[in-house]
């Protein structure tokens, strides 16, 4: 069985699938972790991400792979563990520009995919993954929440993960960061941000990620 979890980011959407994935006894996969990792790549390799024939010959040499280490998935470029990098301010920006470049979402659709083969039952978590990736999975969740909500999550977790960012980050500025991720996910051409017609859509605003499991699980069993 196959539950997708899509919406932008700061909806709870990695939380509350953990937690979902937790309960039932399902797979975890982070989607977006690995549009991260890649960036790392690019990143760590010093490749301009504009240059089309540099970024393809990356990504033909990019070999990623998830393993379960203790309850937690790490992620492995070409051997290396990147898992500890993947949350820095730069891999968040361009996470989100490569995410825009059809070859970088052909090698991670394909790898998505690979996943599932066998019988897994498993909670994938994303942007485009009940519309385009997984387009027949049984149950698909869409998380929406106010964009200053959103902000006011994104802000206060940076700060509580590294309390000298109060001094650099306002509210206003993760509110910029948070639209600007949006707009590029919602407007670009391939498999854009959006809910899939059929799937069940919970403003997260004013519930606590508890309430969001409980009802996403509520959902499934009914
Ligand atoms: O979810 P997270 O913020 O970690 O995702 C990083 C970036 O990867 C997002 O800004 C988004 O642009 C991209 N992404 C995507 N499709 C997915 C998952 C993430 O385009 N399925």
């Amino acid at each position: 069985m196959i539950i997708t979890i899509d919406g932008p980011s700061g909806t709870g959407k990695s939380t509350v699938a953990k937690k979902v994935a937790e309960k039932l006894g399902f797979t975890y996969f982070d989607t977006g972790a690995m549009f991260r990792a890649i960036a790392y790549g690019v990143i760590a390799n010093q490749i301009d991400y504009k240059n089309q024939e540099l970024l393809i010959h990356f990504l033909q040499s990019a070999e990623l792979t998830l393993k379960n280490q203790h309850g937690k998935t790490h992620f492995y470029l070409n051997g290396s563990d990147v898992t500890g990098h993947l949350r820095t301010a730069p891999v968040t920006l361009l996470s989100s520009k490569i995410s825009t470049i059809k070859e970088v979402r052909d090698k991670l659709s394909q790898l998505q995919r690979d996943l599932v083969k066998g019988d897994i039952s498993a909670v994938f978590e994303g942007r485009d993954m009940g519309t385009v990736i997984f387009p027949k999975a049984e149950v698909k969740i869409f998380l929406t929440a106010a964009p200053l909500v959103r902000a006011k999550r994104r802000y206060d977790e940076l700060v509580a993960k590294d309390p000298s960012m109060a001094q650099s980050m306002t509210l206003e500025k993760t509110l910029q960061a948070i639209q600007e991720r949006d707009e590029r996910d919602e407007n670009r051409e391939i498999a854009p941000l959006k809910a899939a017609s059929d799937a069940y859509l919970i403003d997260t605003s004013s519930l606590s990620i508890d309430e969001v499991v409980e009802q996403i699980i509520t959902l499934i069993k009914s």
